[in-house]
């Protein structure tokens, strides 16, 4: 039966206690982790969010009642116990926090009594994932899933304090709002006093941090969710957390310098790990080039190696064709996977398709120093000499070469690359390998919409010497934005932004947005603007996926407290859900298609 607490209150966590508490009486409350009766003594392991106490009942000390009581006790029931804390009987534990101690109970309650659970509340467990997110508030007790939700609130906790010391404000900013410039699909929620009209959740808190700059109030951050309607990922959910902050009367510098500074206190803090400041900058160019991506993971080497000079003269069709229209060849060198059998090195031909490959070729060198490759046949022997040696290629690597548009070219081998150093066993999550991406080409062009898109957002600065090519080259502009990639995630980006109209007005041009279509998107930035702006630059953060990896995790899911599954449902509330016909109604919304057509 489940009982009040009838005045009595909890005077230590768990594992508050310890040997230097042996001899005092202390009320604990938690759940019951197991029971196990040995004759006349029953043990009982308590937890609460702080981690396990073991208490023992003796009949003695108990007396009769508490300890027939305790005897009924099962898993997850919630109990209140008053004891004194003593030595323990049996062998120290020292996997336990409070493994030298015990409580030796003089009373127990019951406050409330528990079904069995759908499966164990212990770290690591193997049960699917469907069923965690189902019961998730069984899930959030897990030991393991706990501190991840912990150590989330410490990131906060000491981002506000850390920002506030260095002069930041923290505002709202408007979740009803219009729609914002970050390129994903709007979520909408429809406006009940204006039928047909629709207010947009925001993507990011992108252009009221601009106009609080416009304000005067100069430094600005807050932990903001932000709403995206795309496919979700692993590092993806429908709705987020940003870390986000803007500052005025800036440039690159010194948003990097006070990040710099906030990441090296977070690590310090919350891992104890220094990281070296300041952290490396590199070029997006030179990522691409290097790595094939804009968020290269640096805790392995196998760097792309352009070999297009190599072969262009070469007789294999595959590399000429895809250099005479402009593309390039170029190859990775997976160390030691040379003698990878053929279904393997085939997943790895269908893997790159995933990324939009025709093809993917390869030279496995042996153990005696010849080559098995798909494309030798075409090759003169020094043509293949001269490939495998661009690539540092030795007995028992395995050489993997795209030929195609440069951009696929990077898309392909990027992803190779880090899929192959999964296979090796390269990625270390002990190993912080921090870096910056700057010079990002402002524009990116769009196939489906035929015309320039921008890279970031249409408030991001060009660089000083590339403004003039706005009209004349485009494509050659980049942009005074810049990422900060972790151990191959892009954690957060930000750029310095326009805040000058003709500056704003050539960039809408460029984009091929005319004047009414960005006034009527954007007309109350750009009007704000009109009233003396001051040069400003900002960034956000992705908090759910920095947390995820200081947590040593594969998916955000593990460090949100209720996320949302692939098909952006709740499993716990079953959101989305259909509504009540007189809430439509209210809406003045009529369904027209429903999930079952
Ligand atoms: P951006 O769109 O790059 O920039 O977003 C900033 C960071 O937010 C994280 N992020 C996400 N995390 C989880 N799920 C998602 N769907 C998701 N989308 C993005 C990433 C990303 O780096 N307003 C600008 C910032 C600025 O310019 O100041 C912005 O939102 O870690
Ligand atoms: P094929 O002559 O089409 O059979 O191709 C010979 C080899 O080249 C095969 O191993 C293909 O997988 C590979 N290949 C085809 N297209 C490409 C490409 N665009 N880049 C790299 N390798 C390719």
């Amino acid at each position: 039966m489940a009982e009040s607490m009838q005045g009595l209150k909890r005077s230590h966590r768990c594992t508050e206690l310890s040997a230097a508490n042996i001899g005092e009486s202390v009320t604990v409350m938690g759940w019951v982790q197991k029971r196990r009766n040995l004759g006349s003594l029953i043990f009982v392991d308590l937890r609460d969010r702080s981690g396990i106490l073991q208490i023992v009942f003796d009949e003695n000390e108990a007396g009769t009642e508490g300890f027939e009581k305790a005897g009924t006790l099962r898993s997850e029931y919630v109990v209140a116990i008053c004891g004194t804390v003593a030595k323990r009987g049996g062998a120290v534990n020292p996997n336990l926090k409070t493994g030298e101690i015990e409580i030796q109970a003089k009373s127990l309650r019951v406050l409330s009594e528990s079904e069995t659970p759908p499966f164990p509340i212990e770290e690591n467990i193997t049960t699917k994932e469907e069923l965690r997110l189902k019961y998730r508030c069984l899930d959030l007790r897990r030991p393991d899933i706990q501190a991840n939700i912990i150590m989330r609130s410490k990131v906060a906790t000491l981002t506000r304090a850390f920002l506030a010391e260095e002069g930041f404000l923290e505002i709202e900013t408007p979740m009803l709002t219009k729609s914002t410039p970050e390129g994903a699909r709007d979520y909408l929620v429809p406006s009940r006093i204006h039928p047909g009209k629709f207010y947009a959740l925001p993507q990011s808190p992108q252009l009221f941090k601009q106009m609080l700059m416009c304000a005067g109030y100069d430094r600005y951050m807050q932990i903001a969710r932000c709403f995206r309607d795309e496919d979700l990922r692993a590092d993806r959910q429908p709705e987020f957390t940003q870390i986000d902050m803007e500052l005025s009367f800036v440039d690159v510098d010194d948003v990097i310098d006070v990040n710099e500074r906030l990441l090296a206190k977070l690590f310090k803090e919350i891992l104890n790990v220094e990281v070296k400041l300041p952290i490396q900058r590199m070029t997006w160019q030179e990522a691409m080039d290097r790595f094939g991506s804009d968020k290269p993971d640096l805790r392995f080497d196998m760097e792309l190696k352009d070999i297009t000079d190599l072969v262009k003269d070469c007789g294999f069709g595959v590399f000429t064709g895809a250099i005479e229209a402009g593309g390039s060849v170029r190859g990775i060198n997976a160390k030691t996977l040379g003698g990878m059998p053929r279904k393997k090195i085939d997943a790895l031909v269908d893997f790159a398709k995933g990324y939009g490959a025709k093809g993917l070729a390869y030279i496995a060198v042996q153990p005696d120093g010849t080559y098995k490759s798909s494309f030798a046949k075409f090759m003169s022997d020094e043509e293949m000499k001269a490939i495998v040696s661009a690539l540092e290629g030795e007995a028992g690597d395995l050489l993997l070469f795209a030929a195609d548009r440069n951009k696929i070219v990077y898309n392909v081998l990027g992803a190779l690359r880090v899929e192959l150093a999964e296979q090796l066993g390269l990625l270390n999550k002990d190993e912080f390998r921090f870096v910056w991406i700057t010079e990002f080409p402002q524009f990116e062009w769009s196939d489906e919409e035929e015309r320039f898109v921008a890279m970031h957002h249409p408030f991001t600065m060009p660089m000083d010497e590339d403004l003039d090519k706005l009209e004349s080259d485009p494509g050659a502009v980049r942009a005074k934005a810049y990422d900060i990639v972790l151990n191959g995630t892009e954690i957060g980006g930000g750029s310095v932004r326009i805040h000058q109209a003709d500056v704003q007005s050539r960039m809408f041009r460029a984009l091929g947005l005319t004047p009414e279509v960005a006034n009527e998107k954007f007309g109350f930035l750009l009007d704000a603007f009109k009233y003396g702006v001051p040069p400003h630059a900002g960034l956000a953060y992705g908090l759910d996926r920095l947390v995820m990896i200081m947590a040593k995790r594969d998916s955000i899911r593990d460090v949100i407290a209720f996320p949302k599954v692939k098909d952006a449902s709740c499993l716990l509330t079953d959101a989305p859900n259909v509504v009540d016909e007189k809430q439509l109604g209210e809406l003045s919304i009529e369904i027209t298609k429903n999930e079952t057509e």
